[in-house]
């Protein structure tokens, strides 16, 4: 197995080599620690089916089945499947997902520290991911930021961006809304946290999922505040050439691990899209998100 950082830039580094099967628990510890501190690592040369795959991420953690059946693969449902590419006939997955800023799960009171994703059908003209660093993004803030963020929570909620499943198809919107809010009810983190693992400070909003912010004892604040957070970390830029904002491409037989804890990304789609699928694979590692979550 070899580690080679992707040169100039940001994030990232390239694995060469590595096989989940044959890995020693020495180069599983090294790949983690790659995720941890470049963020993104990219398994070159993967030629897996679905069912490897999440053998691959098991060898990583333990994993997170998506609470939404209808992204589940229909073989193996631990793997999610977002894919605009009908297999006989058939709708696999959901198409056009995560098109705004998030981290996977934000929403849920227990998410995961480590997201794969196995690109399969690529797209020829616009493919990749955009990401950025909330860690990074953190240091950088403007002091006043940083201290108007201190000591306040995030609420979080899929709200925004849940998909009309087929099933809701002549149902009321109010009825979707009020399952919605029942099922996933919104969850609230701290704004920053510390990394378990690397000790950075972490600011832990989306554009897509934080919906509201509120001070230690659970009072509202003004929500020009999170506008405030959002626009300096870059998440309002649709011309996405904030230099916080990596682009990171991918090509066949590529496999991405990142770190769910300090990236944020977004689906890089465009309105005349091209046929893309990709397999997704979640799991918890040794660390709650952050030291003090108790769920
Ligand atoms: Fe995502």
């Amino acid at each position: 197995m070899e580690i080679v950082p992707q040169e100039g830039k940001k994030l990232g580094a390239a694995v060469h080599g590595f096989d989940y099967a044959s890995a020693s628990e020495e180069d599983i510890q090294k790949l983690k620690e790659t995720v941890y501190t470049k963020k993104i690592a990219v398994l070159k040369g993967q030629d897996l089916d679905p069912a490897q795959f999440l053998e691959l991420g098991k060898r990583l953690g333990r994993p997170e089945t998506y609470y939404e059946p209808m992204y589940q693969h229909p073989e193996v449902p631990e793997v999610f499947v977002s894919s605009n590419v009908p297999k006989d006939g058939k709708q696999i997955g959901v198409p056009k997902t995560g098109k705004f800023w998030h981290a996977d799960y934000m929403f849920m009171p227990d998410p995961f520290g480590i997201t794969l994703i196995y690109p399969q059908v690529i797209p020829q003209k616009n493919r990749g991911t955009y990401f950025i660093d909330m860690g990074k993004a953190y240091e950088a803030l403007p002091e006043e930021l940083k201290k108007a963020a201190e000591g306040t929570r995030c609420r979080h909620s899929v709200r925004k961006y849940f998909k009309i499943r087929p099933h809701d198809v002549y149902r009321p919107i109010s009825e979707i809304i009020e399952e919605v809010e029942t099922k996933t009810p919104p969850v609230v983190h701290p704004t920053t946290f510390t990394h378990p693992i690397t000790g950075e400070t972490v600011l832990y909003i989306s554009e897509g999922f934080t919906v509201d912010i509120e001070d230690a004892e659970g009072k509202p604040l003004e929500t020009d505040l999170l506008h405030d957070l959002f626009k300096a970390t870059g998440q309002l830029d649709d011309t996405f050439s904030n230099d916080n904002i990596h682009l990171q491409s991918f090509e066949k037989g590529d496999l991405l691990v990142w770190d769910n804890r300090s990236l944020i990304h977004r689906a890089l789609h465009t309105s005349a899209p091209e046929p893309t699928s990709s397999f997704r694979v979640t799991v918890h590692d040794e660390h709650k998100l952050y030291d003090g979550l108790t769920v």
